[in-house]
């Protein structure tokens, strides 16, 4: 008899028989960045206890045993699509967006070849504009799954600085997990608001030294936050000509307006 082909995807859909899943995977992903972010010789997370505040919902069931081996499909089922040219790599965000994505705040990814595509179309413009021995800052300010930053890596490399903010704290989250197991180590992405930097809820950042994965609390220990508040400081800063950025004329007359 054929056996069944154990994947993240319906791995994951098995805690639908006893738990809610969005709370499951939630957890899930709550553990495994507890888990990335150990300190050094100690094995122990920096966030020891929120790990076993998370994992004892389901310290009487056997189920919990199914969390390190989503833990191990994932990475697999990643590393393998890593080496494919046309699908990606975002086993997370695909199981997110056909299982628990929100129609509310409109979570629909973009499909992966065109975040190549654009991710092609910009390195050109930022590659040729900037010092070689510099690293790049790629932003992406509603990043859902990642999945543009992911795509960018692939094309910029994994030398520069990787951004995103999310005002789901899930897809803060799955973007976190998905920079750090594409190799991405100078990378953070914020839960909060992207219009209102202000609005800062959390952070998840990538290190090399230490390695790992690492939650901050507090705004002022967020290097992205602190990049967004001096731009912020920038734009406020009085004068009577418009910022550069903020109108731009063109041949033809048309203006294009950032505001
Ligand atoms: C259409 S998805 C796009 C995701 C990703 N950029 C992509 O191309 O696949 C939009 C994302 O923006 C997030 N979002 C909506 N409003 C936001 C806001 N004010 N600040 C930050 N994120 C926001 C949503 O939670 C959602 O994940």
């Amino acid at each position: 008899m054929k056996s069944k082909v154990e994947t993240f995807s319906n791995v994951m859909r098995s805690f639908e028989h006893k738990f809610d899943m969005r709370l499951a995977f939630t957890d899930f992903l709550t553990m495994t960045i507890c888990a990335f972010g150990q300190k050094p010789g100690t094995g122990i997370s920096y966030d020891e206890s929120l790990y076993l505040e998370t994992i004892a919902k389901y310290k009487n069931d056997k189920v919990r045993f199914e969390f390190p081996k989503l833990l191990s499909l994932l990475t697999l089922e990643m590393t393998e699509r890593m080496n494919s040219t046309s699908e990606g790599w975002d086993i997370l965000g695909e199981f997110y967006e056909m299982n628990l994505a929100s129609k509310t705040l409109s979570q629909f990814f973009t499909p992966w070849p065109i975040c190549e595509f654009m991710a092609r179309c910009n390195a050109d413009n930022a590659l040729q504009n900037s010092d070689s021995d510099k690293r790049i800052r790629i932003l992406d300010p509603a990043c859902g799954s990642g999945r543009m930053l992911m795509a960018s890596s692939r094309v910029f490399g994994s030398q520069h600085e990787y951004y995103g903010i999310d005002i789901d704290q899930t897809c803060a989250k799955i973007t976190s997990i998905n920079l750090f197991l594409s190799g991405l180590f100078h990378a953070e992405v914020m839960w909060g608001n992207a219009l209102n930097h202000s609005d800062f809820r959390g952070s998840y950042f990538t290190s090399i030294i230490p390695f790992g994965l690492f939650r901050i609390q507090e705004r002022e220990k967020s290097k992205l936050w602190n990049i967004l508040d001096s731009t912020a400081s920038e734009y406020k800063k009085p004068t009577n000509d418009p910022p550069e950025s903020a109108s731009k004329k063109y041949p033809d007359g048309s203006q294009l307006k950032f505001f």
